[in-house]
């Protein structure tokens, strides 16, 4: 082989490495693995990353937020065929802490029978609301998770909104996507944050619920 078609094929094996090792393969599943959501949340990690935006924030699979900074929805796309339905879920599996998580999980949105990754033109099954981790509860885990439904579903839960609690503790994403046969995510992403000063004001939106 000449020198210049040794060099050709050193630089075609390191452009298929990098081509590999840059999909999101594995950076979700390795981190879904570091950080326990795998097996807390889920049995088998996505291949893709849900993008989570937060005005100029992101997720970024464990990246540490503030209630304050997730306090309004955010704006989320994952990698979806447009003619398929799919279910968005923001989930917390440290509720009410991580180290005690008896509560687990507890539901913070859900969304389902989305066209493509338009969440705005889904059916809401459970509002957004943002981050709540009790004081010294420590860092919760907030998982979002997208699953590719097999069709359009009619789905029998009650519809929650973002001034109740109703149903959203205690609540498995696993269970849910066993029930509703839709396999497991596609997607995924997940940040951390735990107590600051604007958790007063979102449980008192619970109030009288
Ligand atoms: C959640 O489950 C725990 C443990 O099983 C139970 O003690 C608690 O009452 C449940 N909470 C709700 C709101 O269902
Ligand atoms: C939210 O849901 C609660 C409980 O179902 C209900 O009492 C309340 O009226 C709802 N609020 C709005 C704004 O729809
Ligand atoms: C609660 O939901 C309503 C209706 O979807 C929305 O207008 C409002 O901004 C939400 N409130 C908060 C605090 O997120």
């Amino acid at each position: 082989m000449s020198g210049f078609a040794r060099l050709f094929v050193v630089l075609a094996v390191l452009a298929l490495a990098v081509s590999v090792r840059g999909s999101d393969d594995q950076s979700v599943l390795a981190a879904m693995e570091e950080h326990g959501v795998v097996p807390d949340v889920i049995d088998t990690a996505p291949t893709d990353k849900v993008e989570v935006t937060y005005g100029l924030l992101s997720a970024s699979l464990g990246n540490e937020l503030t209630p304050t900074q997730v306090k309004d929805i955010p704006s989320v796309h994952w990698k979806a065929d447009d003619g398929s339905y799919y279910l968005l879920c923001m989930t917390d599996p440290d509720a009410p802490s991580r180290a005690n998580p008896v509560r687990r999980e507890f539901r913070h949105w859900l969304v389902g029978n989305i066209p493509g990754d338009k969440v705005d033109q889904g059916e809401t099954l459970t509002e957004y609301v943002g981050s709540g981790p009790p004081k010294d509860s420590g860092l919760h885990r907030y998982v979002f998770l997208a699953y590719k439904q097999p069709g359009k579903i009619s789905y029998e839960e009650p519809r929650i909104n973002n001034t109740s609690r109703d149903t959203r503790p205690n609540f498995s994403i696993k269970a849910f996507a066993l029930k509703y046969n839709l396999g497991n995510p596609v997607a995924g992403n997940f940040f951390q944050a735990q107590y600051d000063d604007y958790v007063p004001t979102l449980h008192a939106q619970f109030s009288g619920h």
